[in-house]
């Protein structure tokens, strides 16, 4: 099967009901982004930072998957699916894609901030003051912050060289390393960009799909399921 990687940013999950970052009336617009996501804020004001990701895993709790989140899983029938995703929900998951990388954290997990091996999934969308692990410290976001490396780059970046085609839906590419990923494919490897706005692509020779997720997807699973040698053997 061919190596298909999607790379998903939070326009991914905007039809699910969670806002994106940088577009108008997106969460960058409410809150500094300094003041709640990095680790200067943590110890400045922890509560602050903790009431932000519970607002956020609130909305996570009761938010379901999207047809462009279901059409990306169902894609595993004709590809070899690899999706990494910039965003810290698990609508991939849930809409049943297999092998998801997080690159910047998971919402529904919180780590020790004594041993950042011990990490737990939350039971509750509340993570409070108090809350501790098994040594008795205070459990921390499970979130990879402003500031701090991005343990999974380096393997996303291996993905990514080894990607027959490459799509990236749903994302500014504002924000590296992440949005350096675009740069890591074989020379000739297609790339679709799935996206209403005006992503950062530079000058990469891209197809672009200006639409939203769900309908971009749409008619990429199209065009990706005739495409695919698989589709002889799947009805
Ligand atoms: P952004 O908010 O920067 O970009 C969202 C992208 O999604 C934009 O290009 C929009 O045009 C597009 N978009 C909006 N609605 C869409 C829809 N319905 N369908 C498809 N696309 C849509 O979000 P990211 O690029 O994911 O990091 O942001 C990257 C990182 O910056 C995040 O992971 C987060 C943030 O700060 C951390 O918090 C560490």
């Amino acid at each position: 099967m061919k190596k298909l990687v999607i790379l998903s940013g939070a326009g991914v999950s905007q039809e699910s009901g969670l806002k994106t970052f940088r577009d108008m009336g997106g969460i960058w617009e409410q809150y500094r982004l300094e003041e709640v996501a990095s680790p200067e804020a943590w110890h400045k004001n922890p509560e602050l930072v903790l009431r932000f990701y519970n607002e956020r895993r609130k909305t996570l709790w009761y938010a379901k998957p999207n047809p462009a989140h279901h059409a990306i899983a169902r894609l595993e029938k004709f590809y070899d699916v690899q999706v990494i995703t910039q965003n810290v929900d698990d609508l991939h998951e849930q809409a049943g894609s297999t092998r998801v990388l997080h690159l910047h954290g998971e919402l529904r997990k919180a780590r020790s901030t004594a041993d950042p091996s011990l990490i737990y999934t939350l039971r509750h969308w509340e993570l409070t003051l108090g809350d501790t692990c098994a040594l008795g410290s205070q459990l921390r976001p499970h979130i990879v912050w402003f500031g701090e490396p991005v343990p999974n780059i380096g393997i996303a970046s291996g993905m990514v060289e080894q990607a027959d085609i490459l799509v990236v839906i749903g994302t500014s590419l504002a924000v590296y390393p992440a949005a350096g990923l675009l740069h890591d494919t074989k020379k000739g490897t297609p790339v679709y960009v799935i996206d209403p706005g005006e992503p950062n692509i530079g000058k990469h020779n891209v197809t672009i799909i200006r639409k939203k997720a769900s309908e971009g997807m749409e008619d990429l699973y199209g065009l990706l399921t005739t495409q695919s040698d698989q589709n002889q053997n799947v009805e």
